[in-house]
């Protein structure tokens, strides 16, 4: 168990850390609690991880008309996404370049973004459009002046931003993920939702519960323990930055569908339901018949807003048949995720204590070892030869 405090000497606690992950997955221990509760450790994964990777922060199904646009905060930063009137997705700093305000906020349609504090007028793409009554100010081209933009890639339909104007290509480091998720077309999948939560725990609290079906026997004793029984799932070995948790009916047969079951699924998809974490977090599950994500806003070390979406065939979210469906459907998903919070809360309580230490992993968590190790990686660990 690592005794070195990450403030005194981060190289020691990251490579004391590593040692405690464990060479193998039949020796494998969690991250030290230190990870989960220390602001420290959380400020160098904002900076070396949330900063550089690609972020999800939504889906094109929230934009799909000229005009629309939806804000949200990354790591403080205000960012809002828009629709121009060429139909192109842009990911903007929301911060005017006149004296600071967020020129919009909350989500919606507009023709232009136009600052409330001195109504400076941005168009779509976050050109500067007019000034009023800047007249006389020197060498002031509006022409020259516009909101900065975000990396932007859009995968699978899902909208990720980078604060990293570097990066790299998201679809081309997981083409074998990129590959997978092709059948179910969820670029065109209505988005239903969000269900909000407030969640009083490290973001990682949840991934972990996300990733592993092992809780289903005691959180879901009732839920998805009878369909889907813990001891059946496993974690496909795969190369890129992502975990897949694979979890199949109890008796082998098809899983039960609510829509026509999508095209092109091999039989083991139709026995099976995918949860993913494509690395850092964006969380997300697929159904033979529909989809969901889970969306994360960070706060802090110990908090952030999750927003749960469910992803349905084109068309469902107009279809008056089909309302009492989806209600359904939200109303399951607020069950199991309200299992889940009783088991992150519990565990935030008790990463807290300082008895907590690095927890033994059964073989059922392989996505939990894997997602740590690549976490220590991003920080700069060592890893092991
Ligand atoms: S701060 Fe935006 S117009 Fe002044
Ligand atoms: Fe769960």
């Amino acid at each position: 168990m690592p005794q070195t405090a990450l403030r005194s000497n981060p190289e020691e606690f990251l490579a004391q850390a590593q040692e405690t992950l464990g060479p193998t997955m039949e020796q494998a221990s969690t991250l030290p609690p230190a990870c989960f509760t220390d602001p420290a450790f959380y400020a160098r994964e904002v900076e070396d991880i949330f900063k550089k990777e690609w972020l999800c922060v939504g889906h094109v199904g929230q934009i799909p008309n000229v005009g629309d646009y939806f804000t949200t905060d990354l790591f403080e930063e205000p960012i809002v996404i828009t629709r121009d009137r060429d139909g192109q997705v842009h990911a903007l700093s929301a911060v005017c370049r006149h004296r600071w305000m967020p020129v919009i906020d909350g989500a919606g349609n507009t023709k232009t973004l136009s600052c409330p504090y001195h109504r400076w007028t941005y168009a779509l793409d976050g050109q500067l459009m007019a000034a009023p009554l800047m007249e006389g100010a020197e060498d002031f081209d509006p022409k020259a002046c516009r909101l900065p933009t975000y990396a932007l890639e859009l995968w699978h339909g899902w909208i990720f931003v980078s604060m990293d104007p570097a990066a790299t290509s998201l679809a081309a480091r997981v083409p074998t993920l990129t590959a997978e998720l092709a059948p179910w077309h969820i670029e065109e999948m209505d988005v239903v939702g969000p269900i909000e939560y407030d969640s009083p725990f490290n973001w990682k609290v949840l991934v972990d519960n996300f990733m592993e079906g092992y809780h289903h026997l005691a959180i879901h004793a009732e839920t998805f323990e009878p369909p889907h029984p813990a001891k059946l799932t496993y974690v496909d070995p795969v190369e890129e930055p992502y975990s897949v948790l694979r979890i199949p009916t109890r008796d082998g047969s098809p899983m039960e569908t609510t829509f026509p079951v999508v095209e092109g699924l091999t039989d083991r998809q139709r026995r099976e339901f995918s949860v993913f974490n494509l690395y850092p977090n964006h969380l997300f599950a697929v159904f033979p018949d529909y989809a969901a994500w889970y969306q994360f806003e960070l706060k802090s070390v110990d908090r952030f807003n999750l927003k749960i979406f469910l992803l349905a065939p084109k068309g469902t979210k107009d279809d008056p048949a089909r309302a009492d469906t989806l209600t359904g459907m939200q109303d399951m998903a607020r069950v199991i995720h309200e299992e889940d919070i009783i088991a992150c809360e519990g565990a935030q309580k008790g990463l807290m204590s300082a008895t907590a230490a690095p927890g033994r992993l059964s073989l059922l968590e392989r996505a939990i070892w894997e997602h740590h190790g690549w976490i220590l990686e991003r920080l700069g660990a060592q890893v092991p030869a």
